[in-house]
Order: structure tokens, then C-alpha cells, then sequence
């Protein structure tokens, strides 16, 4: 048995263990961050429960720190006194990223781990089976519920040979985008094997199931050895070691084989993380902007090493240089250690521990300018300038291009020697920043200021459903087009009647007003509605004005599980052209509904039009629960209740 099946059969609650087929998972440990996390914890708290139910839930403040307004600010109140209600551990703003943090002080190898944010398979790192979802899920887990994923196929990469000098964590994952690009991880757990394991330090391991995220991958995973123990143990937490591996003729149902030996310093040119190349094939470029930090490269081993390379030496007059401590221990030891006055002596500009420029929250580079940086993604905008050039590499990388002012392989630089910085036998241990939550939490009062609004619940379906077409739209409707993101909307996450005047504002901007007075409606749609980013929002807040149904010829998949989640209808035409005898503000009735769920079939009246024709509903027994139930809150609320 492979280690990804080992921890699976052990959490496994419900379902087949067969690629594909439906399971149901205990989840021991969660996290959330800030930009989920408050929509999380109103939902926990909409669940009615005294308590969370994991072994241990942590929650982040690391997104966005900044307080031009009051939102965060208040959200960031909130966030602590629901944690100490509930019995949460949180994570001071300051105290780092989310990913840095909990590989410190709280993963466990052999344990599952449910986080609302999509790196948190930087945790497999130490064996831990770590994935990102939907802050719903997370809450779900909270409250002590399976997590359901199809069960995946599991990806075996067998390491041979040892990491050369000047080579890394960064070049064994940019290796892997580029041969099998973000697609290439979909519906698939990898699991690193081999005898070149046992050469990568644990910072190298992080990084690398860090970004198995850009692969598209449902989580990645490194056996538990001596390595993984003496890290725990650096960290003061030997008791949390075991020894966990996959058996020596454990089978995989694809393989792939990376020589260590021949790899070389690779770099991922704009805009894609898979865009990858060796960084000799673009030396030269000049480079105007370098960053290192991020959940990806920001450890006490990175950051000494950019150090040890800048010791003495000054960053290019051309290079805004900037880097971000991963999280307070890290920062704290470099400060201790003297690598932060080299950082500083050589021109670099300092970020307090946070996502920063990850999220674009600061450092947006110049137009055109070329930025080098030490993180995961580098889609077009993302940090925060639209015609933005952003490469990502190794820390080594970064520093040789702050060095030459253009990117540069760190091994043609002659005035530098290798540089390998060991994992400290001792990390500075200070939890100072960590507020653990009382025995009984009962009496805390949760604070809520203006910005913190109750999460709304959606009405159970009923037996007939009459509603107006308010939308027809066409193919590849993005959940960026229902409910976009972005400065002035992302603030407003934890209330949802503020943050739905914005659905459809792309589209329709009359849609929050028409839909209100219409009491309920139905949206129609095309091909692939509902693709690009998770954001639950973009189901949350049409539900909550009052959408019933979506009626499209085809739906991406994550939109269509939160729609489930939030009691809308997910309907599909049997027949694709009767897309073509639909107009906006015709009236659709639907009759038989509870039966036609269960048949997965409902024939819809158009009595506008005077036609009829029939839609699909194809539910798994468990999503039609969920659907009749008014929604999965609903249905965890009535199951408490019982
Ligand atoms: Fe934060 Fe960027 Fe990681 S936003 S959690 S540092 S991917």
C-alpha cells in the first residue's frame, strides 16, 4: 500500500476506496486564514454548536493586514473572540502565514488536515494528508463531519540522486509543472518516494508540496523519517514523530522519475507557473523588482541563505528588493542570528510576516518592469499590476538577480560559493503571538463589529417552484462575472447583504435590485458556468438574493458543488437547444420537484412561451439530502438537532 492509501483507510468514514468513487474522510486538524475565515466561523456559528469537534483548528490572520478602514480591523476582533468561543487556537496578525506557522507548531505526520486556502497541502511536507477547500467544508469538518472528495488517483515520483549545489526545493516542483503543467495533479494525490528523498531537507519538502497546488493536485505528501523527526524535534515536538512510509511494493497508479542529480536552477516565466524554463535560457532579462517570501520560499533556512549571498555585497540600484520573514519565528531568528542586518545592509526593504505581495496587498511592480520572486503563482494581475512581467524561482535565483540587476543563474556568478544552510538543531520557540482558547469558552462574547453580519440560511426546496428568468447568459460565465473580488468588494466577505449589491455587477448591474423585488428567480446559462476560483460567495450571495435555480447547458465543477452547498439548484438541459426558447423574463414553473430530484429529472413549464422541456438534476443521494435540506448548513443544523 502506498502512504497516501495507508492514511486514507485510517480516516476513511463512508465510501469505496476506488479512484473515482465518493469517500467520506475524518478530518483531524483544520485552518482557515482571514479572507475565508470569517465566512467560515459564520457558518460554524449558524451550525449551533458548543464547540469544534477536531483535534485541533487554528485560525490565521495573514491575507490582508492592512487597516485603511475599519472592515478588517473588525474582522480581525471577531476572528479572536470566535476562536477563544469555540475553542480555536488563533494566530495573531504578525505571527506569520498561515503555511509557515502551522508546519511549525502544529502539523502531525500521519494526520488529515482540511484548510480554506489552497496551499495547505504545504503540510504534506512532514506526512501530513493536508488539502485546501471551500470554507463551508472547513466548518463542516469543524463540526466533526466527514469531508467527501472523489477518491483520487495517486501520482508516485521517485527521487533519485541529491540536489546540486545551487539547486533546490523550487527547481524539483517547477520541474514537475513543467512536464506536467497545472492540469497535470487533477483528481490526483502525489506522493514523493525513492532514495532521493532522503536528501531534501524538510524546508525543500515544504516548498514542493507547497506548490503541488499550482499542479492542480488535492494534496501532496513526503514519508515521515529521520529527517521529518528531527524537524519536529528542532521544533521542540519529537512526541509528535512517527515513522510513516509507503510499503516497499506499494503500487501507484501513474509514476513519473526525477534524477536529483541532473536537475538544474529552473525559473517559471510570465504568467503561468508552469511557463517554466532554465534560468540560463532567460539570463540576461533585466529585472527591476525582486521578492523573496511567501508560504513557498519565507523559512529561517531561506532567508539565511539569501543573507549569506547578500553578506557584504549591495542588491542592484536598479532592484526594489523586499522580503518577507514567513512568520514570526522565522524573522525572530534572523534578527537573533544577524542575517537580518545583512538583508539590510545590502538594500533590502523588510515586510512585517505576512501573504503581501502574494496577494498583491502592497509591492505591486511598474508596469512592464520585470519582478522576480520567490513565490507560488504568477497569474497575469495578481500582484496587483495588470501588466505586470512576474517570474518565479528559488531564493537562490532571487538573490542572483537582486545581485546583477537581471536574471541571472546563481552558478555563473563567480564571486559567490554554494551555500547550504542546515536545519537548525534548536528553532526559537516564543507561541507568544498564539492565543489558545479557554477549558470552556461558553461565556465569551463574540465581537461583532459593523462589518460582521450573520450568514443567511436558503429555504428548503419545496414541492413546486415558480420563478422569472432574470439572466440568460452565455458560455464560460466565471464565478469573477457573479461575484467579482478585488479591493472594494474583497472587505466586505463577512457580510453578505453588502457584498451582494455586487453580484452580476459585471454583467448586469440592475441584477441585486431586480432580483429583490422578484422574491426568487432563476438564472440561465451555457457551457462551463461557474469556472475559475473556488469563492463560495458566488453561490452565498445569489442564494441570499433569492436565486433558485441555475439552469446552463454545463456547469464547472466546484461552482456546481457549492451551489449544492448553498441550496440552489443545479439544473442542466437534457436537451441543449432548448437553451435557444428561453428569454430573459420568461416565467419557468416547475412542478413534481421532490420527485423529479430523485428521478434526476424535472419537467420545467415555460408559461411565456408555452413550451415545455425537461432538465437534468444528476445528484448523488448525499447532494440531494443536502439540496432538500435547504442547503448543507441546514442539513448539519437538523443533524445536531437530532
Ligand atoms: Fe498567502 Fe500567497 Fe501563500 S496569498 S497563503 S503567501 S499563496
Amino acid at each position: 500500500m502506498n502512504l497516501t492509501y495507508k492514511i486514507l483507510s485510517a480516516h476513511r468514514m463512508s465510501g469505496e476506496l476506488s479512484p473515482g468513487a465518493e469517500i467520506g474522510i475524518r478530518i483531524d486538524q483544520t485552518l482557515t486564514q482571514d479572507a475565508t475565515g470569517t465566512m467560515a466561523y459564520l457558518q460554524f456559528e449558524a451550525m449551533g454548536l458548543p464547540r469544534v469537534r477536531t483535534k485541533l483548528s487554528v485560525s490565521y490572520v495573514d491575507h490582508n493586514m492592512l487597516q485603511t478602514g475599519f472592515e478588517n480591523a473588525d474582522d480581525h476582533r471577531y476572528l479572536q473572540s470566535v476562536a477563544e468561543r469555540y475553542g480555536i487556537v488563533f494566530s495573531r496578525p504578525g505571527n506569520g502565514i498561515c503555511h509557515q506557522v502551522h508546519r511549525e507548531r502544529f502539523a502531525v505526520p500521519g494526520q488529515t488536515l482540511l484548510g480554506s486556502d489552497s496551499h495547505t497541502p504545504t503540510c504534506g511536507g512532514l506526512g501530513m494528508l493536508a488539502m485546501g477547500a471551500g470554507g463551508l467544508d472547513v466548518a463542516v469538518a469543524m463540526a466533526g463531519e466527514p469531508y467527501f472528495i472523489p477518491t483520487p488517483r495517486v501520482l508516485g515520483v521517485k527521487l533519485t540522486g541529491r540536489l546540486q549545489p545551487w539547486c533546490s526545493g523550487k527547481d524539483v516542483i517547477l520541474e514537475m509543472l513543467r512536464r506536467l503543467s497545472v492540469k497535470g495533479g487533477t483528481g490526483r494525490i502525489v506522493e514523493y518516494t525513492g532514495p532521493g528523498v532522503a536528501s531534501l531537507s524538510a524546508s525543500h519538502r515544504f516548498t514542493i508540496t507547497n506548490m503541488g497546488a499550482e499542479l492542480g493536485a488535492t494534496t501532496s505528501i513526503f514519508p515521515s523519517d529521520e529527517i521529518t523527526r528531527h524537524f519536529l524535534s528542532a521544533q521542540g515536538r519529537e512526541d509528535a514523530w512517527v515513522p510513516l512510509a509507503a510499503d516497499p511494493d506499494a503500487s501507484y497508479d501513474e509514476l513519473v522519475e526525477i534524477d536529483l542529480d541532473a536537475l538544474e536552477p529552473l525559473i517559471a516565466c510570465p504568467s503561468s507557473p508552469d511557463n517554466v524554463v532554465s534560468v540560463r535560457s532567460v539570463a540576461g532579462t533585466p529585472v527591476v523588482q525582486v521578492c523573496i517570501g511567501s508560504c513557498t520560499n519565507s523559512s529561517y533556512e531561506d532567508l539565511a541563505t539569501a543573507a549569506l549571498m547578500l553578506r557584504g555585497r549591495r542588491v542592484h540600484p536598479d532592484v526594489s528588493m523586499t522580503v518577507t520573514p514567513g512568520s514570526k519565528q522565522v524573522f525572530e531568528m534572523i534578527v537573533r542570528d544577524g542575517y537580518f542586518a545583512d538583508l539590510i545592509a545590502a538594500g533590502c526593504r523588510i515586510l512585517e510576516s505576512s501573504c503581501g505581495p502574494c496577494i498583491g496587498m502592497g509591492q505591486a511592480p511598474p508596469t512592464g518592469g520585470v519582478s522576480v520572486r520567490s513565490f507560488n503563482r504568477n497569474f497575469k494581475g495578481r500582484s496587483g499590476t495588470s501588466e505586470d512581467l512576474v517570474y518565479l524561482a528559488s531564493p537562490e535565483v532571487c538573490v542572483a538577480c537582486a545581485l546583477t540587476g537581471q536574471i541571472a543563474d546563481p552558478r555563473d556568478l563567480a564571486e559567490l560559493a554554494p551555500i547550504a544552510v542546515a536545519t537548525p538543531e534548536h528553532f526559537l520557540i516564543n507561541d507568544n503571538m498564539l492565543v489558545f482558547p479557554p477549558a470552556d469558552g461558553q461565556s465569551v462574547e463574540v465581537e461583532r463589529g459593523p462589518n460582521i453580519k450573520p450568514v443567511p440560511l436558503a429555504e428548503p426546496v419545496r414541492t413546486s417552484l415558480e420563478a422569472p428568468v432574470l439572466l440568460k447568459l452565455g458560455d464560460n460565465i466565471s464565478t469573477d462575472h457573479i461575484m467579482p473580488a478585488g479591493a472594494k468588494v474583497l472587505p466586505l466577505r463577512s457580510n453578505i447583504p453588502a457584498i451582494s449589491e455586487f453580484v452580476f455587477m459585471r454583467v448586469d448591474p440592475t441584477f441585486p435590485e431586480r432580483a429583490r423585488s422578484a422574491g426568487q428567480s432563476i438564472v440561465v446559462g451555457g457551457s462551463n458556468y461557474g469556472q475559475g476560483s473556488s469563492r463560495e460567495h458566488a453561490a452565498l450571495a445569489p442564494m441570499y438574493l433569492g436565486v433558485r435555480a441555475v439552469l446552463v447547458k454545463s456547469f464547472a465543477r466546484i461552482h456546481r458543488a457549492n451551489l449544492v452547498n448553498f441550496g440552489i439548484l443545479p439544473l442542466t438541459f437534457a436537451d441543449e437547444a432548448d437553451y435557444d426558447g428561453i428569454e430573459p423574463g420568461d416565467q419557468l414553473r416547475i412542478d413534481g420537484v421532490l420527485e423529479g430530484l430523485a428521478a434526476g429529472e424535472l419537467r420545467v413549464s415555460n408559461l411565456t412561451q408555452k413550451t415545455t422541456f425537461t432538465v437534468k438534476a444528476a445528484l448523488t443521494e448525499r447532494e440531494r439530502e443536502v439540496i432538500l435540506a435547504g442547503g448543507l448548513l441546514n442539513k448539519i443544523k437538523s443533524e445536531q438537532a437530532e
